[in-house]
């Protein structure tokens, strides 16, 4: 039986071209013109919903790209930082990366993401904080309206990770447009890839030349190699952009499909003891991952749906980001929640991501929703 992945790049034509294009005119190198264009396309896509204009700059990874917006933020040694607890690494590693202490903060669940509320008491707990990092999980919209106002009221930084959120919306807005500082990735499993890479996009001319610095080794503009700061060798390769930009052509269709193979699981789990991740008012999700909340009670374990998966279809699912403040590299660290028991380690108790990928065929979804209907004692429906 094939194997389903959770989510695998989707490749097209046009990214051979931009890449062949590249080996013809021997840029294989960390600076060229697929880096240019691709930088002026997404921020073309980017700055067409937003209400001031962002520069991108093309990095290795979304881990590099927070990084560098963490240290543009001011992040240094024992600066706290309010960060999303419900998160992959990389939205907190970089953080530590520079002495900086996280603060987790705990999820509503309207979004699944970063909790005003608790962010609200997290700023009456501890006034002196001055950054913020929030996550847009599996591609849907936090509460920017309220996440920016209480920001602002506390005169913090804003630092957004749309590394999973290419393509979703908040209010008609693009999210990663919200924050100064905010980064996209294109990891191979996102909704577009340039196999590794990711993009920070900042607020002005300034800070873009500052990263672009420290992401060619803080080099001074001078013939020999001078250096007064360190530096990182972060900048994407050309080649890799070339993949990327012909994946970008393709983002409109990914979202779709992505949203179709949402749709189609909502539609088989129907009668079932579960919910679909939400999709909050205001939002436009990029659905680039579908995930499942098991109701309480049901008696079914999220690893239990996930071994069916598995042994049914033969299919690759997840349990939900393992909430950071849970994490033992963190152990100790504070969390905030306005909650009995944290919104984040509830959904990781109960949730689990679906097999997402857009190259699934309708045969694959049924097979699949028939091993999840399975653990719950359902027989397979026919969705189409
Ligand atoms: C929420 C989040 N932040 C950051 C990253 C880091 O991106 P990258 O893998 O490109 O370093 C990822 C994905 O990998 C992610 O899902």
């Amino acid at each position: 039986m094939k194997k389903i992945y959770l989510s695998s790049p989707t490749i097209h034509g046009e990214e051979r071209q931009f890449v062949n294009e590249a080996f013809e005119k021997n840029w294989i190198a960390p600076v060229g013109f697929n880096i240019d264009n691709f930088e002026k396309e997404i921020a073309e896509y980017i700055n067409a919903t937003s209400p001031s204009e962002f520069f991108p700059i093309a990095l290795d990874s979304g881990t590099a790209s927070l990084h560098l917006a963490y240290k543009l933020a001011g992040i240094k040694k024992g600066t706290p930082v309010f960060v999303s607890d419900s998160t992959y690494c990389a939205t907190v590693f970089p953080i530590t990366y520079e002495g900086g202490v996280p603060i987790f903060i705990d999820s509503e669940r309207d979004s699944w993401n970063m909790d005003p509320a608790a962010l609200e008491l997290a700023f009456e707990r501890h006034p002196e904080v001055k950054h913020v990092s929030v996550v847009h999980l599996f591609g849907t919209a936090a509460k920017m309206d309220e996440i920016t106002e209480i920001c602002d009221r506390h005169g913090a930084v804003l630092i957004e990770d749309a590394a999973e959120a290419l393509g979703s919306f908040y209010h008609g807005r693009h999210c990663g447009t919200f924050g100064k500082y905010n980064v996209i990735s294109f990891n191979g499993n996102k909704i577009i890839t340039s196999s590794s890479g990711g993009m920070l996009l900042t607020p002005d001319k300034e800070s873009h030349d500052l990263a672009m610095k420290y992401a060619t080794q803080s080099r001074e503009p001078v013939i020999w190699f001078e250096h007064h700061d360190i530096g990182y060798n972060y900048r994407l390769s050309n080649v890799c952009a070339g993949i990327g930009r012909g994946q970008l052509l393709h983002l409109e269709e990914h979202r779709q499909a992505k949203k179709h193979i949402y749709e189609t699981y909502r539609a088989g789990f129907a009668d079932l003891p579960v919910t679909m991740n939400p999709v909050p008012e205001g939002c436009d999700p990029n659905y680039w991952l579908s995930c499942m909340l098991i109701d309480r009670g049901a008696g079914v374990l999220p690893m239990t749906v996930l071994d069916a998966m598995k042994e049914k279809a033969n299919a690759e699912g997840r349990p939900i980001w393992k909430p950071m403040s849970l994490q033992k590299v963190y152990e100790g660290s504070k969390l905030v929640t306005v909650e009995d028991y944290p919104v984040g380690y509830d959904l990781f108790d109960r949730g689990l991501c679906l097999p997402s990928d857009i190259k699934m065929t309708e045969e694959d979804l049924s097979l699949i929703i028939g091993a999840v209907r399975s653990c719950f004692g359902k027989k397979s429906v026919t969705i189409h």
